[in-house]
């Protein structure tokens, strides 16, 4: 079934959906916060005016997200009629023996055939791959470990690739914790390793036969609410703004955007 009449967001089945969610994430997880009623209506509303929108415009209706976190977002779309699969290693093995089309690992190994996906999509992840962001480690392997998350993506992809992270040469991202363990922001050299650039994930693309197709609009993805938090509503529309840099293919490659929404198409 392809084709955006089908796939347009039903608020109403969406809604029950969300009940439906169920605690998938190991509860020692550092994800775990994810499948908060909070959390899961922020990612209601991302899903509705973020991720409906791209997959309606690529018309992509087999698709996979890599580090799916809480997994409300391939249950959200199955019920929705999409083709969704989610794989994330901090999933719990019991959960995901229930839903088939979910799996307890990470996307350096993929257990699903090649090109099988309209789109894989992985929001957030990248920059987690062979670092750890509050023991300040990076894997020595870490250069490998992207390589290899990257190929997998792109050989379990017949078509797209969109990868949503925070851009290296913007000084400031959202990896820090306030001693209540609040998530709040922290400053980072434009040099540092956890973080990506633009030009970073076009060197790991192009190996796979994958390039640039799109700088992505951040509309519908960020409620901003640690921005309003920590710099009031002025900070809000400030970040908006930034945000709004994001389509723009040369503010995106700039130290001026804060967070990338990349889109990758296969070109061979
Ligand atoms: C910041 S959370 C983002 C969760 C979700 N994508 C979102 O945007 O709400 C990072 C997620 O990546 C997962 N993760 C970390 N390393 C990973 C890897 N190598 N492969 C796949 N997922 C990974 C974590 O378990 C966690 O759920």
């Amino acid at each position: 079934m392809r084709g955006s009449e089908h796939h347009r967001p039903d608020t109403d089945r969406s809604a029950d959906a969300r009940v439906a969610v169920p605690r998938l994430s190991q509860d020692d997880s550092h994800w775990s916060f994810y499948a908060s009623d909070h959390e899961l209506a922020k990612s209601k509303r991302k899903l509705d005016q973020f991720l409906l929108p791209l997959l309606e415009r690529l018309d992509a209706h087999r698709v996979l997200e890599v580090g799916c976190g809480s997994a409300a977002f391939p249950i959200w779309l199955r019920d929705l009629g999409y083709e969704a699969f989610g794989v994330d290693p901090a999933l719990r093995p019991v959960i995901t023996d229930q839903y088939s089309y979910l799996a307890s690992t990470d996307g350096g190994h993929l257990p699903h055939e090649d090109r099988l996906f309209d789109l894989v999509y992985s929001l957030e992840v990248i920059e987690h791959v062979g670092a750890r962001f509050r023991a300040r480690e990076l894997a020595s392997d870490v250069r490998q470990q992207r390589a290899e998350f990257v190929a997998e993506l792109c050989r379990v992809s017949a078509r797209y690739v969109f990868i949503a992270t925070p851009n290296r040469l913007f000084p400031a991202d959202e990896h820090a914790q306030d001693r209540r363990g609040r998530h709040g922001f922290r400053l980072h050299s434009p040099f540092e390793g956890f973080t990506v650039s633009a030009s970073d994930l076009e060197a790991l693309f192009a190996p796979n036969g994958f390039k640039l197709a799109s700088f992505e609009s951040a509309e519908g993805y960020y409620a901003l609410e640690r921005v309003r938090r920590v710099f009031g509503r002025p900070g809000e529309m400030v970040s908006r703004t930034l945000l709004n840099m994001s389509s723009v293919p040369w503010l995106a490659k700039s130290p001026l955007s804060p967070h990338l929404f990349v889109l990758f198409e296969r070109d061979q």
